[in-house]
C-alpha cells in the first residue's frame, strides 16, 4: 500500500478557531482515517501560520509580544484538534526552528537557481489576506479599495525581493493541462487557469516594513513574505531539506493532497507549484478547495458577532453528530449554511431513526431471541439478495467518493443502504418469525448484523467514537475493524453485550 500525505492549511493565529477551521481539518481527518482503514501509510499534517503583518498586528492589539501571543493562540488550535478528534500525525508551527531552517534552505536554493532578484515593490496589499492584488482586481466603495475577498487593500512601496513567477506561466498552464485533477472542483480549476492565462507578474516575496518573519538569508533587513514562509510548512514537516529524512518519501511519492478553502486557492495552485518547480522539487498531486459556511443564512464575521465556536457546538450536541452533519449537509466544494434546524433534521432522521434504530432493533432481538449470541453466517436466500448486493459494493463506492472528496455522497450511499436494511427488517419481521420459523429468524438477524458491521466499519472515519461503541456492541474485536476484515465473518456464538442507544435526538428550534 502506498504512502499518502494529507494536509490542512496552517491556521493564522490572529484569532481563536472557528467552524471554518474545524471544517477544513475535519475533512482531512476523515480522508486520513479512511486511507488508514484501507491499509495505507498516512501522514496527516496540520498546524499554525504564525508570522506576518496580520499576526504581528493581532499581538500588538492584545498588548503581547508576538512569540508569547502566538504560543497562546497556537495552543487553542491544538486544543481544537484534540477536541474534534483529529488524528493528525504532526502539528507544525512556523515559528519552530525546523521550519526556519527549511525556509532558509528553500530561499537559498531559489537564489542559487537565479529565481530570485532584488527590486522595489509598489502596489496593493491586503493584510487580512496577506495578498498582493493587481489594480484591475479591485473594487472601490466610499473611497476604500477592496480585494475580491472583501479585504481592504493599502498601497505598499518598499524594497523587495522578487520571485520570477512570470517565467513559470507556461509551465503552470501545461501542468494544469497534464494533471486535470490537480485543482478541484472544476469551477476552481477554471478560475485558476483564467487567472494564469491573464498573465502572471513576478511576485514580491520579502517585506521590509515590519520584522515578524523569517529573515532573508544574507539580508536581514527583509523578512520573507508570509505565504512563501507558510507554504513551505508542507515540506518542512516532511523533513526538507534533508533528502534522507524518514518522512521525505511522503513528499516524493507524489500522493500529496492539500485541503484548502476557496479563498486560498491562488496561493496553493499557482505560487506553490511554481516555487517548488523552481527549486527542483515535485509539486503536489492535488489541491481541493472547499466552500464557505454561513450561519443561519448570514456571512460569518466577528463584526456581526455570529462566529460559530466549534467547541461550544460539541459541548451542546456531542462530537460525532457535528462531524457527521458538517460533511453530510453540504457538497464539499460548495458554500453551505449552518442551521440548527438542519442539524436536528440530519441527526434525528439519519443517525437516530435510521442507523441507531436499525442497530438497536437488531441487537435487542439477538439479545432477547438468541440468548445474546451471534447466529451462524449463511449465504442468504433470494429475499436477501438485494440487501447483500448493496453491501458488497458499499465500501468501494464509499472509497471512490472519498477519493474524489465527495463526502456527502459517501454518506448518502451509506444511508441509502441503512434505509434498505430498515426496509428489509420491516418486510422480514424477525420478531414474528420467532414462533413460526426460528431458523429463518436467526438467518435474518445475522444478515442484519453483517449489514450493521459494514456500516459501522465504513463510518469509523466520520464518527470514530460512536462507531467504536457500535463495533463493541456488535462484538467485533478491535483488531478486526479494517476494511479488509469485512471479508472474514465473525464466529457463530460470539457473545454480544446488551445494546444501548447510540444517538440522542436533538430538539429542533421552534
Ligand atoms: N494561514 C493561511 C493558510 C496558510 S496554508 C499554507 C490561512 N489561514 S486562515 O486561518 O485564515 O484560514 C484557514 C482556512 O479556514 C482556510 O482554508 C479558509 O478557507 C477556512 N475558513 C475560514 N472561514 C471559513 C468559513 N466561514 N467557512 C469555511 N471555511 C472557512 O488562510
Amino acid at each position: 500500500m502506498a504512502r499518502v500525505y494529507l494536509t490542512t492549511p496552517i491556521y493564522y493565529v490572529n484569532d481563536k478557531p472557528h467552524i471554518g477551521h474545524a471544517y477544513t481539518s475535519l475533512a482531512t481527518d476523515v480522508l486520513a482515517r479512511w486511507k488508514r482503514l484501507e491499509g495505507h501509510e498516512v501522514f496527516f499534517l496540520t498546524g499554525t501560520d504564525e508570522h506576518g503583518q496580520k499576526v504581528e498586528k493581532a499581538a500588538q492589539d492584545a498588548g503581547m509580544a508576538p512569540q508569547e501571543f502566538t504560543d497562546q493562540v497556537s495552543q487553542s488550535f491544538r486544543t481544537l484538534a484534540e477536541r474534534m478528534g483529529f488524528s493528525n500525525d504532526d502539528f507544525i508551527r512556523t515559528t519552530e526552528p525546523r521550519h526556519k531552517r527549511a525556509c532558509t534552505a528553500l530561499w537559498e536554493e531559489l537564489t542559487r537557481r537565479d529565481e530570485i532578484y532584488l527590486g522595489h515593490y509598489e502596489g496593493w496589499y491586503a493584510v487580512r489576506d496577506e495578498g498582493f492584488y493587481g489594480p484591475d482586481e479591485l473594487t472601490e466603495r466610499d473611497g476604500v479599495k477592496y480585494a475580491p475577498s472583501g479585504a481592504p487593500v493599502a498601497w505598499v512601496k518598499e524594497p523587495s525581493y522578487f520571485f520570477r513567477l512570470s517565467k513559470w506561466q507556461d509551465w503552470l498552464l501545461r501542468y494544469y493541462e497534464e494533471n486535470p485533477d490537480f485543482i478541484a472542483p472544476a469551477s476552481r480549476r477554471n478560475e485558476v487557469i483564467a487567472f494564469v492565462k491573464s498573465g502572471l507578474q513576478d511576485l514580491s516575496i520579502s517585506r521590509t516594513s515590519f520584522t515578524w518573519g523569517v529573515p532573508v538569508p544574507g539580508d536581514p533587513a527583509h523578512v520573507m513574505y508570509v505565504w512563501l514562509d507558510a507554504l513551505t510548512n508542507y515540506i518542512t514537516a516532511a523533513g526538507y531539506p534533508d533528502g534522507d529524512a524518514p518522512r521525505w518519501p511522503f513528499w516524493t511519492d507524489h500522493d500529496v493532497t492539500h485541503f484548502v478553502g476557496k479563498d486560498i486557492v491562488r496561493f496553493h495552485a499557482i505560487y506553490w507549484p511554481a516555487f517548488l518547480a523552481a527549486a527542483g522539487i515535485a509539486p503536489p498531486k492535488r489541491v481541493f478547495a472547499h466552500g464557505w459556511w454561513t450561519n443561519e443564512g448570514q456571512k460569518i464575521s466577528k463584526s456581526l458577532g455570529n462566529v460559530i465556536d466549534p467547541l461550544a457546538l460539541i459541548d451542546e450536541y456531542g462530537l460525532d453528530p457535528i462531524r457527521y452533519f458538517l460533511l453530510r449537509e453540504v457538497p464539499f466544494g460548495n458554500d453551505g449554511d449552518f442551521s440548527r434546524t438542519a442539524l436536528a433534521n440530519r441527526t434525528n432522521g439519519e443517525l437516530a431513526d435510521t442507523l441507531g434504530n436499525l442497530a438497536n432493533r437488531t441487537l435487542s432481538l439477538i439479545q432477547r431471541n438468541c440468548e445474546g449470541r451471534l447466529p451462524a453466517a449463511t449465504a442468504g436466500r433470494a429475499e436477501d439478495a438485494a440487501l447483500l448486493e448493496g453491501l458488497a459494493t458499499l465500501p468501494a463506492r464509499v472509497g471512490a467518493h472519498l477519493d474524489a472528496q465527495e463526502f456527502h455522497l459517501a454518506l448518502e450511499a451509506i444511508m441509502a443502504e441503512a434505509r434498505a436494511a430498515n426496509g428489509y427488517i420491516t418486510v422480514m419481521q424477525p420478531w414474528a418469525l420467532k414462533k413460526t420459523d426460528a431458523v429463518r429468524m436467526a438467518e435474518v438477524l445475522r444478515q442484519l448484523h453483517n449489514a450493521i458491521r459494514v456500516f459501522a466499519t465504513v463510518l469509523q472515519p466520520v464518527m470514530p467514537t460512536t462507531m467504536a461503541a457500535l463495533l463493541d456492541q456488535l462484538g467485533v474485536p478491535e483488531q478486526a475493524r479494517g476494511l479488509a476484515d469485512l471479508a472474514t465473518p465473525l464466529p457463530e456464538g460470539t457473545a454480544l453485550p446488551p445494546p444501548s442507544p447510540l444517538f440522542r435526538k436533538i430538539e429542533a428550534p421552534a
